[in-house]
């Protein structure tokens, strides 16, 4: 792991503005540097970089960060990879392998191992005399050679002892031949458990072979697919298939395509589409939505044509919206899947639909209305409901105008009624909070204890003076995340004696609350500096917060208490209404 000094070490040694100027313009206006920013549609300059502060900011969108965080969200680059980068830029030699991120690939390379010599003996099984049922299946599903070796694509022999005994004769322990899920044990020993089958290798991010899908070439049964089991380096739901040959593409084209099966990958490379993975199955899990969004925040979802594939998609989107992307549709005619659409239509017919794609919203009217007559009351009612309960999900302003427009004439509600309904479910979300989905601020009515934290945070990330009284007269936060990002302020200055904004912005880079809520802050329209006694004010207020909130509990209690404690309680509560007074001066 690289640690906070040599992290501020890197940062150092590049100047924001050059980095950031590398990639958009920049046009110098007083103090600060202003562009375009990136992060969003954005039309006129409203990114400013500061040469001072070493960071940028949107007063758009809100995008905030240092050089690290900035060339993340530029590039689509974990964190690691965007200091490279900057080190690279900076001509600072790394004390880490950024290839090997891995700290525990040695424990399990054995388990690594087994799977590359598995891929390498499958591979040569098919082009073996029994290998040959096997590729001509290939060549009739129309992929060549060259795919083959790309795809790394094998057969597994009859013989269900050739990878058992070619693994135990390079004196691998049993324990491993189990645990990588290629052999299995029973009562006559070990053997294979892939057998005569076309193998399909599955990589994980970094491009290592993990596991195997295996499909049966002359028979369509219902278990025409096996994968490995799972193991402590696969698990399905954290993979994406071809992850690591479409990151590249992707940042070139600004766009990831996603589809569900590894066939329908393999399909789009034969004509050329390269920037594309595959779920492996229809439910899309977290972790694989967040490699998506890594990838690009141009998502479009291209699964099978049929119902299965829509719910696929439906859930799909839940998972993108959740982390604040809004991705593309695009559905194939009469059930196909990507695959056989492109066999069927040709390639030129596909990239136009893949040219060609719906938005979510569109896609969701689609499918809300599926198997549902508008002229039917209870039908139409339902519609409108699941409509405007999507919509609430969509940060997008003119996107809701336009679906309310539409929903209007499909439906002939008033448009000010529809708006009323979808205002409604947002009141009861925020309370629930159910859905992260950046709200504008000004949306939410904010209280005057939250509104001195935020204050006091936002001076507290310029001004030691600030945290000194934060240190001395608050020490509490009312809201959690708010304390926490004070608590982190304050360990950052007592251990670095300053406070560095652009370096505290990677301190806290692995906590996402605290890092949003720090954007939240930095971009405050506030003025650059305050007086002593108006970080007193801001103190006093929050302070009062906690001991109005200490009383109200008190008084509770006092409820149900005896004389005595009564007593007690009331002495405690004129403390407390007291003690406040002594920090007055
Ligand atoms: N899948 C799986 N296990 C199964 C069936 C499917 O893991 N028993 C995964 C596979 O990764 C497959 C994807 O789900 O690629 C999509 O399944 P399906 O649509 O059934 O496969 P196709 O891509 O159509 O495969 P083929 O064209 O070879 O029939
Ligand atoms: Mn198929």
């Amino acid at each position: 792991m690289i640690g906070q000094d040599e992290l501020q070490h890197i940062r150092e040694q590049v100047d924001i503005v050059d980095v950031i100027s590398s990639y958009i313009p920049l046009t110098q206006k007083g103090r600060n540097f202003f562009g375009v920013c990136p992060f969003h549609d954005d039309n006129h300059p409203s990114m400013s970089v500061s040469r001072e502060k070493q960071i940028y900011t949107c007063f758009a969108c809100g995008a905030t960060g240092n050089v690290f965080k900035f060339i993340m969200d530029y590039e689509h680059v974990s964190f690691m990879e965007a200091v490279a980068i900057v080190a690279t830029k900076a001509g600072v030699e790394l004390n880490f392998h950024l290839k090997k991120t891995h700290s525990t690939s040695s424990k399990y390379q054995k388990l690594y191992d087994c799977y590359s010599l598995a891929s390498k003996l499958y591979q040569n099984n098919l082009h073996t005399k029994s290998g040959s049922g096997a590729l001509e299946y290939l060549k009739k599903r129309q992929i060549d050679d060259a795919c083959m070796k790309e795809f790394e694509i094998g057969y597994s022999l009859k013989d269900g002892q050739v990878l058992t005994n070619l693994l135990l004769n390079k004196k691998y322990e049993k324990t491993v031949l189990l645990k990588s899920g290629l052999v299995i044990e029973n009562a006559y020993g070990l053997s294979d458990i892939y057998i005569d089958r076309v193998m399909f290798p599955l990589w994980d991010l970094e491009g290592r072979v993990v596991g195997f899908s295996g499909r049966l070439y002359n028979d369509e049964k219902q278990f025409k697919y096996i994968n490995s089991k799972e193991s402590e380096i696969f698990k399905k739901g954290e993979l994406l298939y071809n992850y690591h040959r479409a990151k590249e593409e992707a940042r070139k084209k600004k766009q990831i395509i996603l589809m569900e099966g590894f066939m329908d990958v393999i399909r789009a490379y034969t004509i050329g589409i390269k920037n594309v993975v595959a779920t492996m199955g229809t439910a899309v899990t977290k972790e694989q939505a967040s490699h998506l969004k890594r990838l690009s925040n141009d998502i479009v979802i291209c699964f099978d044509g049929d119902a299965a594939g829509a719910k696929g998609t439906a859930s799909c989107i839940e998972e993108l919206l959740k982390l604040g992307v809004t991705p593309k549709v695009v559905r194939l005619e009469n059930d196909l899947d990507p695959d056989e659409y492109i066999r069927k239509y040709g390639a030129s017919a596909f990239q136009n639909k893949l040219n060609n794609p719906m938005s979510t919203m569109d896609f969701k009217l689609l499918y809300y209305k599926k198997n549902k007559d508008l002229s039917d009351s209870a039908d139409l009612t339902s519609y409108v409901k699941e409509v405007i309960s999507e919509l609430s999900k969509i940060p997008d302003e003119v996107m809701r105008e336009v679906t309310l427009k539409k929903v209007h004439d499909e439906s002939g509600l008033e448009i000010s009624f529809l708006r009323e309904q979808l205002e409604k479910l947002e009141v009861q979300e925020v309370k629930n909070v159910s859905v992260p989905i950046v709200k504008k601020e000004k949306d939410k009515k904010e209280t005057k204890y939250e509104k001195a934290e935020k204050a006091l945070l936002f001076y507290m990330l310029r001004d030691g003076n600030a945290i000194r009284v934060y240190q001395e007269k608050v020490t509490f936060m009312p809201t959690k995340v708010y304390r926490n990002l004070a608590r982190e302020i304050s360990c950052f200055y007592n251990e670095y004696g300053k406070i560095e904004l652009a370096d505290f912005m990677t301190y806290v880079s692995d906590h996402e609350m605290i890092e949003e809520a720090l954007s939240s802050i930095v971009t405050l329209p506030l003025k650059e500096e305050a007086k002593e006694e108006e970080l007193n004010d801001y103190a006093k207020v929050i302070r009062e917060y906690t001991i109005k909130s200490e009383i109200k509990r008190l008084q509770k209690e006092m409820a149900g208490a005896s004389l005595e404690e009564k007593t007690k309680l009331a002495t405690r509560i004129v403390e407390l209404r007291l003690g406040d007074k002594k920090y007055d001066k």
